[in-house]
C-alpha cells in the first residue's frame, strides 16, 4: 500500500500549487493530480454539484490506486469533504482559507479573504470565521473570473491585473495587513497582487500547511513511502494540457483523459 500514489484533485489547473509543496516535502511519494478543468469554474455551482463532481473525481483516483486524496480545492472541500469522508475508507485531506493564522496576527484589525462564491459562502468557511475572527474587521472578495482567466491561460494579462486591482480596492481602503488566499489557483497570482498591495500586507495561503498535514497523516497511518528514489508522478486533465505545462514549468508528461 505504502507505493501507491498520493491522489490529488482539483476544478482545474490550481491545485498543482498544493501538489508543488506535497512534492517538496516528501520527494518519495508517486502521485496522480486530475485537472478537472472541464468543469472550472467550480466555485459558482451549488453544493450537490460540487459535491458529485468531486465523487466523480475520488472514484477515479481510487480506481488508480490511490491510498489518500488531497482535495486541492478550496470550493470542493468547504462543500463536500464530509460527504467523502462518510462515504470512502480510506484518509483525504482538504484546504481552507488560512483565516485563523491572519486573524490572530493582525495588528490592524482588519485581513482580506479572497475566495471563490462556494467557498464563502461554505457552513464550513462560517463557522471557522465566526470561531476565529469575530471581533476582527474581515473584507471577503469573490474573486469572479479569476479562475477562468487562470483556466484559459491568461495568468499575466491585462484583465487579471484590472479585476484584482478591482477585488483589492476595498481590502487596501480598510488597511488589512493579511490577505488570505482561499483558493488553490490563487497562489499563481502571487506577482501580480505583490505589485498591486501595500508593502506591509502579508499574503498568506495554506499550501504548506497541507502538505504538512498530508504527511502527518501518512506517518500516523503508517504509509509513508520510503523506498522510491524516483517516484512516479502523473498528470491528468480533460481540459487543455499546455495550460499545465506553463504553471508547472519543467518536463512532465500532462495526459489528456475524458473524465
Ligand atoms: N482551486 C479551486 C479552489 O480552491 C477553484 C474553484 C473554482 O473552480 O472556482 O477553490
Amino acid at each position: 500500500m505504502n507505493k501507491q500514489p498520493i491522489g490529488i484533485f482539483d476544478s482545474g489547473v490550481g491545485g498543482t500549487s498544493i501538489w508543488k509543496e506535497i512534492h517538496r516535502l516528501l520527494p518519495n511519494e508517486n502521485s496522480i493530480y486530475l485537472a478537472d478543468s472541464k468543469n472550472a469554474p467550480y466555485g459558482p455551482k451549488g453544493k450537490e454539484t460540487i459535491t458529485n463532481l468531486s465523487i466523480k473525481n475520488t472514484e477515479l483516483l481510487l480506481e488508480k490506486g490511490c491510498k489518500i486524496i488531497v482535495v486541492a480545492c478550496n470550493t470542493a472541500t468547504t462543500n463536500a469533504i464530509d460527504f467523502l469522508r462518510n462515504t470512502y475508507k480510506i484518509p483525504f485531506i482538504g484546504i481552507e482559507p488560512a483565516i485563523k493564522p491572519a486573524a490572530l496576527q493582525t495588528k490592524t484589525n482588519a485581513i482580506g479573504i479572497l475566495a471563490t462564491h462556494g467557498t464563502l459562502s461554505s457552513e464550513l468557511f462560517s463557522k471557522t470565521s465566526d470561531k476565529f475572527a469575530n471581533n476582527i474587521t474581515v473584507i471577503e472578495q469573490v474573486g469572479n473570473g479569476i479562475v477562468n482567466l487562470i483556466e484559459s491561460g491568461k495568468l499575466f494579462s491585462n484583465e487579471m491585473k484590472a479585476l484584482l486591482k478591482t477585488y483589492l480596492e476595498p481590502m487596501i481602503q480598510a488597511n488589512i495587513d493579511y490577505l488570505v488566499l482561499g483558493c488553490s489557483h490563487y497562489p499563481y497570482l502571487m506577482p501580480i497582487l505583490l505589485d498591486l498591495l501595500p508593502k506591509h500586507v502579508k499574503i498568506i495561503d495554506s499550501g504548506e500547511a497541507v502538505a504538512r498535514q498530508t504527511k502527518a497523516i501518512l506517518k500516523q497511518y503508517n504509509l509513508l513511502n520510503t523506498e522510491t528514489s524516483n517516484p512516479n508522478i502523473e498528470f491528468f486533465t480533460n481540459g487543455n494540457p499546455d495550460v499545465i505545462k506553463q504553471l508547472l514549468n519543467s518536463n512532465y508528461s500532462i495526459n489528456y483523459l475524458d473524465f
